[in-house]
Order: C-alpha cells, then sequence, then structure tokens
C-alpha cells in the first residue's frame, strides 16, 4: 500500500512542474539550476599543511573536476578564489552564533552583510547552512530551539539584501532518526520531531530548500560487517538485494537504504517532496588499528561508485524516489591531520595535502573505470586479530607529551603506578617511554568507555609490542 502511494506522490510532484516550467522561464531557470546532478566536494580546513584557497580552488575544478563545493564557514580568502569560477558554492554559519541570530535581526542582518554581501553574484554561494550538525550534539543552552528562528532570520536578510539565489538550510547525521531499519520504518528522533523536525521541515518546504544529509554507509556497515555484507556499502552491484517487507521496496545498496529512511521519517511527518541534499559522503582510505575497512581500495570504490550513480543520465534516484536527482558533495578535499577522533576521521580525503591524488577520482563520472591505475589491494577487510598498544607518535612535541603524561596518569586507578620510581616501568629521564606506556595504559582501561588512542595527535596505535624487559606495557585485545 505504502508504496503504491509514494510512487503516486512522486510522480504527482513531477507533473506539477510541468506546466510551472512552461509557465515561466525564469522560474524554470531557477528550478533546472538547483537540480543539477552535479557533484561537488566538502572543503575542509583542519590541517596545518594545506594548500593556500588559491591553489585549493584549482585542484578542485581541475584535477577534481568538482561542480560544487561546501565550506564550513564564509572564510573570506577562500570565498575570494572562488569568484568567477563555474562552481557552486555553499557556505555555513557556524554553531555557536545560532543563538545569537535567532534572538537579533541586526545580528543576522551583519552577518549576512558581511560574509555573503562583499562575495555575492561573483563567487556563486548557492545554499548557506545553518550550522553543522547541530541536532547530533547536546541541546546546550537550548540552541536546538533557536535553529529554525535563526534560518528564518537569515532567510529574511537576504531577501532584504534583494538575494533570492540562496537556499537556506542546515545539515543532518543519520541520527536524527531514531529506526532507521527498515528504511520504511524511518522515523525521527522523539526529543526532536516536533518541536524542531514540524517546524524545520515546514521552512523547509515552505522556502523550497532541502533537506541537507550527511550519509556514510561506512558506519553502519563497520559497526556489524557481519550482516551488512561489504559490497553493499561499496554500491559494487551485484546480486545482493534487501526488500523492505513494510513498503515492499527493493534495495541493492545501503546508501539507497539510508537516504529512503530519511525519506520515510519526513513522510510521517507529512512532507514527502521535501528534496534531498546529500552534503556529506565518502569514504575512509585509512586509519587506526581496530578499525576495519578504511583503505585505499574500499574509499576509490564508494566513491567511484557513488558518483557514478549520482551523475547517472537519466538519474536513477532511489527505491523510494525513483529518477530524483540528489545534488551531493564528497567529504572531503584533504586528509586533514587536525580533526579529532578515530584515525578515519583524518583520512577521508580524495587528495592528500600535497595535491596529489590518494586514488584516481573524476566528480563527472565521465572517466570510465579502466582508465584507472589499479588500486592496491584491501587488507584490513577483516577485524584485525590480536594486541593493540598505544604509544607516542613520532616527532610528537616533548613539551605537550610530558602534559599528556600527566593527564593520562590523572584519569584512572593506578594508570601509571607501574613507571613511579622504583616500579618495573620507571625509566629516569625518559618522558616518551613514560608517555607510551600512560596511553597503552589509559587506553587499555578507557577504550570501552570511549577512549580514545589519540591525545591531540601525540599518540597513535601500535602491534609491535612495546614492552621492554620485565616491564609489560598494558594492551588492547581485539
Ligand atoms: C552571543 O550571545 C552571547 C550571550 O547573549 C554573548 O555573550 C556573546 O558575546 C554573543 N556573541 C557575539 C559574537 O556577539
Ligand atoms: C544585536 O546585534 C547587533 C549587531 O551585532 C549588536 O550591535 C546588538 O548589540 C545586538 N543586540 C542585542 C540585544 O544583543
Ligand atoms: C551557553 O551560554 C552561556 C551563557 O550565555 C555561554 O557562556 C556559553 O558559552 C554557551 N555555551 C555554548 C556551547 O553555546
Ligand atoms: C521501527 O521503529 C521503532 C522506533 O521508531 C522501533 O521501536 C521498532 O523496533 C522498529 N521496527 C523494526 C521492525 O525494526
Ligand atoms: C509543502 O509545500 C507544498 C507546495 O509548496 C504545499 O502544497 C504543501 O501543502 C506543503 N506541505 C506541508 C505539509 O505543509
Ligand atoms: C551472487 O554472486 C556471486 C558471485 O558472482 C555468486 O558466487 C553467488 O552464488 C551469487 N549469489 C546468489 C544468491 O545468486
Ligand atoms: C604526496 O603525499 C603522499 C602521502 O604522504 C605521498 O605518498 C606522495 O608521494 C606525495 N606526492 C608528491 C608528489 O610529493
Ligand atoms: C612544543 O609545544 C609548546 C607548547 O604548545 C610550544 O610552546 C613549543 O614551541 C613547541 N615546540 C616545538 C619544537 O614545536
Ligand atoms: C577507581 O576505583 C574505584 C573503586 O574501586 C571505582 O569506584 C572507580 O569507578 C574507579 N575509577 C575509575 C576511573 O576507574
Amino acid at each position: 500500500m505504502l508504496r503504491i502511494w509514494q510512487r503516486k506522490t512522486q510522480r504527482d510532484w513531477k507533473m506539477e512542474l510541468v506546466p510551472l516550467l512552461l509557465l515561466s522561464l525564469l522560474l524554470a531557470s531557477i528550478v533546472s539550476a538547483e537540480i543539477s546532478p552535479k557533484v561537488g566536494v566538502n572543503y575542509g580546513q583542519l590541517g596545518n599543511n594545506l594548500p593556500s584557497p588559491a591553489k585549493s580552488v584549482r585542484l578542485i575544478t581541475k584535477t577534481l573536476k568538482a561542480g560544487r563545493v561546501k565550506i564550513y564557514d564564509a572564510d573570506p580568502k577562500i570565498l575570494t578564489a572562488l569568484k568567477h569560477t563555474n562552481l557552486q558554492v555553499s557556505i555555513m554559519v557556524p554553531n555557536e552564533i545560532i543563538s545569537n541570530i535567532s534572538s537579533n535581526q541586526s545580528f543576522a542582518d551583519q552577518w549576512v552583510h558581511s560574509n555573503v554581501v562583499p562575495f555575492y553574484p561573483a563567487t556563486m554561494i548557492r545554499y548557506l547552512l545553518v550550522g553543522n550538525e547541530i541536532l547530533s550534539q547536546y541541546n546546550i543552552n537550548q540552541t536546538w530551539f533557536d535553529l529554525v528562528p535563526a534560518m528564518r532570520r537569515i532567510k529574511y536578510s537576504l531577501k532584504t539584501h534583494n538575494i533570492h539565489k540562496i537556499k537556506v538550510g542546515t545539515t543532518f547525521a543519520m541520527d536524527v532518526l531514531e529506526s532507521s531499519f527498515p528504511p520504511s520504518n524511518g522515523t525521527f528522533r522523539s526529543d526532536i520531531s516536533g518541536s524542531v523536525m514540524n517546524p524545520l521541515l515546514q521552512f523547509l518546504n515552505r522556502t523550497k530548500s532541502f533537506f541537507f544529509l550527511d550519509v556514510y554507509p561506512f558506519f553502519p556497515w563497520s559497526s556489524d560487517p557481519v550482516n551488512i555484507k561489504l559490497d553493499y556499502a561499496l554500491l559494487k552491484g551485484g546480486n545482493q538485494t534487501y526488500t523492505d517487507p513494510g513498503s515492499g521496496l527493493t534495495y541493492t545498496n545501503l546508501f539507497d537504504q539510508m537516504l529512503d529512511a530519511v525519506h520515510f521519517a519526513m513522510v510521517k511527518l507529512g512532507y514527502e517532496n521535501i528534496r534531498i541534499w546529500i552534503a556529506e559522503t565518502g569514504w575512509p582510505n585509512g586509519g587506526d588499528y581496530d578499525q576495519i575497512g578504511a583503505n585505499i581500495y574500499n574509499a576509490a570504490t564508494y566513491n567511484r561508485n557513488v558518483v557514478k550513480k549520482l551523475t547517472a543520465k537519466p538519474p536513477v534516484g532511489t527505491p523510494a524516489r525513483p529518477g530524483t536527482v540528489f545534488p551531493a558533495c564528497i567529504f572531503a578535499l584533504y586528509n586533514e591531520n587536525q580533526k579529532t577522533g578515530p584515525g578515519t576521521e583524518r583520512h577521508f580525503g580524495l587528495l592528500y595535502p600535497n595535491g596529489s591524488h590518494v586514488f584516481d577520482i573524476d566528480l563527472t563520472g565521465e572517466t570510465p573505470e579502466s582508465d584507472y591505475k589499479p588500486l592496491p589491494a584491501p587488507l584490513n577487510n577483516e577485524q584485525y586479530k590480536g594486541k593493540i598498544w598505544c604509544v607516542v607518535a613520532k616527532g610528537a612535541n616533548r613539551s605537550e607529551v610530558a602534559s599528556a603524561l600527566t593527564y593520562a596518569c590523572g584519569q584512572g586507578n593506578g594508570t601509571c603506578d607501574p613507571i613511579q620510581p622504583g616500579r618495573k616501568c620507571h625509566r629516569p629521564d625518559s618522558v616518551i617511554w613514560h608517555a607510551s606506556y600512560a596511553f597503552s595504559s589509559y587506553w587499555a582501561q578507557f577504550r570501552k568507555a570511549g577512549g580514545s588512542c589519540y591525545f591531540n595527535g601525540l599518540a597513535v596505535q601500535t602491534i609491535n609490542d612495546p614492552s621492554y624487559g620485565s616491564c609489560k606495557f598494558p594492551s588492547v585485545t581485539l
């Protein structure tokens, strides 16, 4: 039943567009510009070794052949470098000022005045995102409830500046859903459904904006690689399918399943026609020993397949939205060495910071697979089994290591007892050894509770036992 109803509303929506297109050339140009299937790239800057904005823009256009670019602020250097390019640009209001904007129209006006007006229209700013995944963070200072008021104020400011081509939205992670399986059971979390999602969807629907979604099949697959097949997560096609008992729709990949779960969650709140914009998708090309499937082979395979799908002509869409264009930006332009969290976070790049490809890719989707160089075989598609230690990274700053040592020793019960004077692991004058012991001990004790082997980049995982003599370093065993 649901399936028939769903298909029908899709068709009706597209048929409604036809007379509109005939009626208004202006509207026609706006609509067709918005639904261009070009794939772009997310240009994050959390690295201390990244090329200049001008060089980055050349890499984005010439090397990657991207059609769009999305940034996480409104960096004037980047927006200047993007002037007179063909790139459609998405900029972002930082999370920290959402509340200020929501309560103060002059504040919103000033933001637009200093971050949009100087660059528009020479820089083709087309999307303005108010905040990044704020519904996935704690509701500090009730910011969730300021989100829609802030979006309204920004939209109003754009209008008073006579800017009509910029869509206002905000980005969502998959965890805005409390249920995503089967896709037809997609449901928004109850803590945001009524109070935030209802007015938000109403705003997006009324302003003909998009639902900007960050969607990573890597995460559900890597947390359940037994039940989810890797090829299904990598959009490898093949013969694996899943039929949703609720909708009767048949899926051939995890990406479609995730998009349709969001589609069905919106349908449940009465919004079946809000277009989905893939704000981020990608696959890590590397990671830590305790992570699975993060390698160049999988990253190349996923990104090439997703680009092929998103640029297919005619558009393929998803089972619940057949034939629909999903505008998209791949995450990310570069491997960013200052991102925190597990190793995968620092390995989502299409390019290394020196500008060379991590793997061949063409975001127009036009290069045939056979033109690409062979890929290195994947070596970690199975979970690593064995012991892992956490030691000081090569080249780490000594005085920073000393502070991290103090921090690690201050966290637990006896984390650092063996490195006290007179004990087995004490080595006078060796901050690095002591820190390696403390990092291993800390990580072994707290990994299950979410502790990571990172320490601001001072620590790395190793599978070579750093123990010496009778001093045995604690390890994590997988
Ligand atoms: C935003 O509002 C807070 C609290 O009202 C204030 O402390 C802060 O200075 C404001 N931020 C800016 C950039 O004006
Ligand atoms: C509103 O924002 C404007 C511009 O930033 C600022 O001058 C003014 O003090 C703010 N008003 C309040 C009540 O915070
Ligand atoms: C919450 O509000 C307080 C008071 O305005 C401010 O100092 C603090 O920075 C805010 N925290 C966040 C995360 O916005
Ligand atoms: C459907 O979603 C609800 C939560 O919204 C969940 O409790 C239920 O288990 C899900 N059904 C299935 C079949 O997974
Ligand atoms: C969404 O927008 C369309 C047209 O713009 C309108 O017909 C429809 O009623 C809106 N949906 C809701 C639930 O407000
Ligand atoms: C799917 O394809 C693989 C490889 O071609 C084959 O080994 C397998 O038997 C097929 N499975 C089904 C259910 O058809
Ligand atoms: C760029 O950096 C990568 C990773 O560090 C390295 O493998 C590659 O050789 C470098 N390329 C050039 C041209 O320096
Ligand atoms: C090490 O870190 C400290 C504190 O952050 C800094 O002052 C110092 O310059 C750094 N030393 C080196 C060699 O980078
Ligand atoms: C330290 O030990 C005490 C008592 O055994 C326990 O209650 C506490 O949770 C432990 N703290 C940590 C951080 O493990």
